[in-house]
């Protein structure tokens, strides 16, 4: 197959060119390319398939599931461009073995999959056997894992000081979700008092509760020798000055993630009538905070947007949380409107270069989570995980349009500038017309490298 005339988005540069695809593999990038098939890109950006590396497919939170499955996830994923996802894990038995979850996940992702996945490890309890296990299972592909500072299965300091330093002997991420778990515990005084509407739920983690944590795990990270670390999730721009502290004093290896729920809505919504909706964790912040983080990707800060998925029924949240905002299982759902959210927003709106939504929606995930150059680039020898975006149509996001298996989208109403044309993965068309047409659970596990630490910022507007 053959890509014409697009407007193809590589590492460093955007270009009128084609793009020669052959079993599965980008083969060449060059003008006049011929093939039988012809997909003709007059006029839309080609741009590498988005990796999302924050999802939760089948997540099991004590009190409800998840509701998208690896199957139902992974095609509203596909429809909304993405075209490899990393999945964070949920916990296990108390005490099981490092491999517990990685073997269940296994389970529920094969044969159901539409698009390629690896697993993020989690740490919930640290003692030899765990850091033991973390070198095996280097080899299973498995070179990230996510520990948390809150929910049942936090690591106390101590704990995280051993699995930093474990992840720098072996050269491998670890992911973390900061909040200060004394902070979020003290969510019941609120529901003393009668305050039990759903602002409360920010008004109860509020962003010191997430910067204190942040700074927390960033001096215990230079105690541990500057491992490899990826702030997951980041809601608010302070957050951001701690974590450049950190790098002005001398961390060469911290990361950070926002997803477009920080950029695009804010506390406000919780004070609608469906505020409920909108409960996650770490929770959305004053308006302020969208324009900042914006300013923060166009400086170069932030490293990647993930989406969070983590998809629960609005009546379902509705039923549980109406009377105490505490009981509300906490998620929004997102993978499907990631990419054109973002590119709209982001590029078509000239906030950002082509490279720099490339940069943050695949290349930067890619290298980080050890999947380059075989994902999240357009390149020869990569994989043809592709996404044509039309920047001439525009479209407007409304939970009817969207696969995601659930009864909201959190983004409802909102104008895009295009429209996802068609989407490409290992060179078979997966996606047009917004209707997934590839075979059934297709998806391949992808077994991940270490990462590679050194990014390449753009650190600039369009071109
Ligand atoms: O509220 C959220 N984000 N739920 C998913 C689990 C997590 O903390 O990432
Ligand atoms: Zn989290
Ligand atoms: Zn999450």
């Amino acid at each position: 197959m053959v890509i014409k005339n697009g407007i193809v988005v590589t590492e460093y540069s955007t270009q009128i060119t084609d793009v020669l695809i052959k079993n599965g593999v980008i083969k060449k990038i060059g003008k006049n390319l011929t093939n039988d098939e012809v997909i003709d890109a007059t006029g839309m950006y080609v741009l590498p398939g988005g990796i999302d590396v924050h999802t939760h497919m089948n997540l099991d939170v004590g009190i409800a599931v998840a509701q998208d499955d690896f199957y139902t996830g992974t095609i509203a994923a596909a429809c909304g461009g993405t075209t490899t996802i990393v999945d964070h894990i949920g916990f296990g038995p108390k005490g099981c073995d490092l491999g517990h979850q990685i073997n269940h996940y296994h389970n529920l992702a094969e044969n159901k999959a539409v698009i390629d996945y690896s697993f993020h490890g989690v740490i919930q309890h640290v003692d030899e056997d765990v850091l033991g296990k973390m070198e095996s299972l280097m080899e299973q592909g498995i070179t990230s894992y996510k520990i948390y500072m809150t929910y049942d299965y936090k690591l106390s300091n101590e704990d995280i000081y051993a699995v930093l330093k474990r992840a720098k002997e072996l050269g491998i991420m670890i992911a973390v979700h900061p909040e200060n778990d004394d902070v979020v515990s003290k969510r019941q005084d609120f529901i003393k008092r009668g305050q039990t509407a759903p602002i409360y739920h920010e008004r109860s983690r509020p962003i010191e509760c997430e910067n204190e944590a942040i700074n927390r795990i960033i001096g215990i990270t230079q105690k541990a020798f500057d491992v490899p670390l990826y702030i997951v999730h980041l809601s608010n721009h302070l957050g951001m000055e701690y974590i450049n502290m950190g790098k002005q004093n001398g961390l060469k290896n911290l990361f950070v993630e926002t997803c477009p729920q920080y950029l695009v809505l804010d506390d406000e919504y919780y004070k609608r009538q469906d505020g409920i909706k909108y409960i996650l964790s770490p929770p959305l912040r004053a308006k302020e905070n969208n324009d900042m983080l914006w300013q923060d990707i166009i400086n170069g800060n932030i490293d990647t947007i993930a989406t969070d998925h983590c998809p629960f029924d609005f009546e379902l949240k509705e039923k549980m949380g109406r009377a105490d905002f505490t009981k509300c299982p906490n998620g929004l759902p997102g993978v499907e409107a990631r990419i054109p959210l973002m590119f709209s927003k982001g590029v078509l709106e000239k906030k950002i270069s082509t490279n720099i939504f490339a940069n943050i929606c695949a290349t930067n995930p890619a290298k980080l989570f050890g999947m380059y150059p075989k994902k999240g680039v357009i390149k020869e020898g990569s994989d043809a995980d592709i996404v044509i975006i039309n920047p001439n149509m525009s479209n407007t996001i409304t939970h009817e349009s969207l696969h995601e298996n659930v009864d909201f989208t959190p983004y409802e109403g909102m104008e895009l500038k295009c429209w996802i044309d068609c989407v490409v993965s290992r060179g078979d068309v997966i996606v047009k017309d917004n209707q997934y047409i590839g075979e059934k659970s297709r998806g391949q596990f992808v077994k991940r490298e270490k990462p590679i630490l050194d990014l390449y910022k753009m650190g600039d507007k369009n071109e």
